[in-house]
């Protein structure tokens, strides 16, 4: 068999996507004051559409779940209206694109919730900040969410994920990772709740499982991704003894609901990839659909893992917030610009869809 091609087309279920190279989801903070993303966004997003998959910044499923300022939701009819020249700008270059559903949990600052306090598993504080009020913040002190308010959450998700197919989006990436409330619920350091949503291995995942497998319901298991970030320290997670079995257990019931792709955050976020052991092979082992790596990858190692058949599609992030045509960089071997780091969170245009290409 012949070694497949970063650059050749890829079949992502019903989906043809023009390459392997996916752009990972990406923060900007430009959304409006009703969370309505920024007018500027569909030609942000369209810049970047030779991707084979674009995967949006985290979006909010309610108002709830809100953790940083500005940052874009799919819960009100004006901000789904908001959404449609985005994905309508992507399609009319042939792009494909999903939505990534959002809930951050403790990861979030009283003043975003009319001075009440964000909910998590459990009141355990996580030592992390969130941008709020145009600076970093150190994140609130958490309530622990009552059992009988967990299926409204869930159907935040349901609901999210109709909005994002009424918006036009291809498909949705539920946000497993990172330190949010999904990943929060998967970590005993995080999760000391004593009924079915903590406790054992299996009670731990319940929340991801449960949304993922209702947002299946929703709009198809071939339209859902799941993001996991097993040994990221993002957002102040504290590493627990149980992560490798914890992850093992995710990932096969997320293959029992036969989803199309697991995107893994390989070591910690924009930060080492051996942060900590954990064994991702295994990972990729227990899934039968797309396994999309990411975490500091460039074109070498991208290059090795496809050719071991380590990973099927590989997300680059940071490399694509100054290099729109990333794609066609990587192909030339043209060089890569970097990124202005005072332009990446709130303002306009301007670090946002100024960026040259190549070509100009
Ligand atoms: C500015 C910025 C914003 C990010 N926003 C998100 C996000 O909204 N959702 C998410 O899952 N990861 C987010 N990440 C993490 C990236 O998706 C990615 O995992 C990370 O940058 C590592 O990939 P890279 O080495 O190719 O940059 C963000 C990273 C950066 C630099």
């Amino acid at each position: 068999m012949s070694t497949p091609s970063l650059f050749e087309p890829y079949k992502l279920g019903p989906l043809n996507l023009f390459n392997r190279i996916v752009m990972a989801p990406l923060t900007r903070n430009r959304a409006g004051s009703d969370l309505v993303p920024s007018p500027f966004a569909a030609d942000y997003y369209a810049q970047r559409a030779s991707a084979g998959l674009i995967i949006t910044e985290a979006t909010q499923v309610s108002k709830q779940a809100q953790g940083y300022q500005n940052t874009p939701g799919i819960y009100t009819p004006e901000q789904i209206a908001g959404w449609r020249p985005v994905t309508d700008a992507v399609h009319a270059k042939g792009g494909r694109i999903f939505v990534q559903l959002w809930h951050v949990g403790r990861v979030s600052h009283v003043d975003l919730h009319g001075g009440e306090a964000p909910v998590a598993p459990s009141a355990i504080r996580a030592e992390t900040k969130t941008f709020v009020n145009n600076g970093f913040a150190d994140v609130s002190e958490p309530r622990a969410l009552d059992l009988e308010e967990i299926p409204g959450i869930v159907e935040d998700f349901r609901k999210a994920a109709a909005n994002a197919i009424e918006a036009g989006f291809d498909g949705v990436e539920v946000h497993g990772a990172n330190g949010y409330l999904l990943d929060q619920f998967l970590r005993e350091t995080a999760n000391v709740r004593t009924d079915a949503y903590g406790g054992s291995i299996e009670n731990r995942a319940r929340l991801l499982i449960d949304v993922t497998a209702t947002v299946v319901s929703e709009i198809g298991a071939q339209r859902t991704g799941v993001r996991l970030s097993p040994a990221s320290p993002a957002s102040g997670i504290v590493p627990s003894k149980d992560e490798q079995p914890q992850f093992n257990h995710v990932v096969e019931a997320l293959d029992r609901l036969g989803i199309a792709y697991i995107h893994v955050v390989e070591g910690a976020t924009s930060g080492p990839r051996d942060a900590r052991p954990f064994d991702f092979d295994a990972l990729r082992k227990k899934f039968r659909n797309t396994y999309i790596a990411n975490n500091g990858y460039d074109l070498e190692l991208a290059k090795s893992r496809l050719a071991e058949g380590k990973a099927d599609l590989f997300a680059f992030g940071h490399n694509f917030i100054a290099n729109p045509d990333l794609v066609e960089r990587l192909k030339s071997g043209a060089p890569l610009a970097p990124l202005n780091p005072a332009t990446l969170y709130g303002g306009g245009a301007q670090g946002y869809t100024d960026y040259p290409t190549v070509s100009g």
